[in-house]
C-alpha cells in the first residue's frame, strides 16, 4: 500500500485528491487544520488515513513533525493561502504567512522527507518517490494578490530546481497549474478576476476540484518516469503558453 502525504487535505482540491487516492488503495496522511468537512466526507476503513493537524505557517516545526514518520511514496504539496489584499496595503504578517505556507513549507517538506524516500528500493520504472506541487495559472499570468502570484511562480521554479537536484536519486517532481476551481479559495477571488477568466477559459465554465485532483492523482501514482520537472496546465486554455 502506498503512503502519500496530502497537505491542505481538509477542503477543495486537496480533499478531492485524498478521496481519489483512498479509492486507489493508498494510505493518506491528510494534513490541515480544520477537519470538520473532511470528517463528514471521507469514508474509508480505519488505518487507511491519518489526520495530521498542523499549521504550515510553522515552517520551523516541520522537521520535528515528520521525525518518526515512515518513508513516504508520495507528497502532494497542495495547501496554500490567498488573502486578496491590495499590494499597496498588504499586511506584512500576512505576506510572511503566505510565503511560509505557499513556498517555504513545500520546500521544507521536500527537504525533510526526501532522505527516507530515496533510501527505498526503486519501483519497476526506477522511481523511488513522487512529489506534486500545486501551483496555479497565476504562476504565469500574475494575480491581483501579487504575493500569491509570486509564491506560485516561485513554486514552479522550485519544482524545476528540485527535479534537477533529485532526478539522479529516482524522484519525480512535477507541478500542476490549475485555473479558477470551485472551492473556498475561488470564493475569495476578486470579481474582476472571475469575469476575466469567464471570458478566457475554453470550457466556458470553472473547474470542479475533482478535475484538478485527477491530474494530481496521475502525477503522484501513474505518470511515466519521463514526466519530470514539468508543470501540467489544468486551466482549460486560460493561459496558453
Ligand atoms: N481554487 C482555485 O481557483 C485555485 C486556482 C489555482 C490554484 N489553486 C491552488 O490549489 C491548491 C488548493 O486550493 P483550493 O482551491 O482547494 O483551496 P481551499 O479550498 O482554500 O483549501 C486550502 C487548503 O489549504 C489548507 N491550508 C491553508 N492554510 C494552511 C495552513 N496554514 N496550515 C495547514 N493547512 C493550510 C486548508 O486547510 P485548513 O482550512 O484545514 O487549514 C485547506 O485544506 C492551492 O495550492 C491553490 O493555490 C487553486
Amino acid at each position: 500500500m502506498k503512503t502519500i502525504l496530502v497537505t491542505g487535505a481538509t477542503r477543495g482540491i486537496g480533499l478531492a485528491t485524498t478521496k481519489r487516492l483512498l479509492a486507489r488503495g493508498c494510505r493518506v496522511l491528510a494534513l490541515g487544520r480544520d477537519f470538520s468537512r473532511f470528517d463528514r466526507e471521507v469514508v474509508a476503513e480505519p488505518g487507511r488515513f491519518e489526520r495530521i493537524a498542523f499549521d504550515l505557517r510553522c515552517v520551523g516545526a516541520i522537521e520535528a513533525l515528520v521525525r518518526d514518520w515512515p518513508a513516504l511514496d508520495g507528497l502532494v504539496n497542495n495547501a496554500a493561502m490567498l488573502t486578496a489584499q491590495p499590494f499597496e496595503t498588504y499586511s506584512v504578517a500576512d505576506r510572511r504567512d503566505l510565503i511560509g505556507v505557499n513556498l517555504e513549507a513545500p520546500a521544507e517538506l521536500v527537504r525533510v522527507l526526501l532522505p527516507q524516500m530515496i533510501e527505498r528500493a526503486p519501483d519497476a520504472d526506477g522511481v523511488r518517490g513522487r512529489i506534486v506541487n500545486v501551483a496555479s495559472v497565476a504562476a504565469f499570468g500574475g494575480h491581483p494578490d501579487v504575493w500569491y502570484g509570486a509564491s506560485k511562480g516561485a513554486l514552479v521554479n522550485l519544482t524545476k530546481s528540485l527535479a534537477t537536484r533529485y532526478s539522479p536519486e529516482g524522484v519525480l517532481l512535477n507541478a500542476v497549474a490549475p485555473g479558477p476551481t470551485k472551492t473556498d479559495m475561488f470564493d475569495r477571488l476578486p470579481s474582476s478576476r472571475i469575469e476575466a477568466f469567464e471570458r478566457a477559459v475554453l470550457a466556458r465554465r470553472f473547474a470542479e476540484p475533482d478535475e484538478v485532483a485527477r491530474v494530481i492523482e496521475w502525477l503522484v501514482l501513474d505518470a511515466p518516469a519521463y514526466v519530470n520537472g514539468a508543470t501540467i496546465d489544468a486551466n482549460s486554455g486560460a493561459y496558453l503558453r
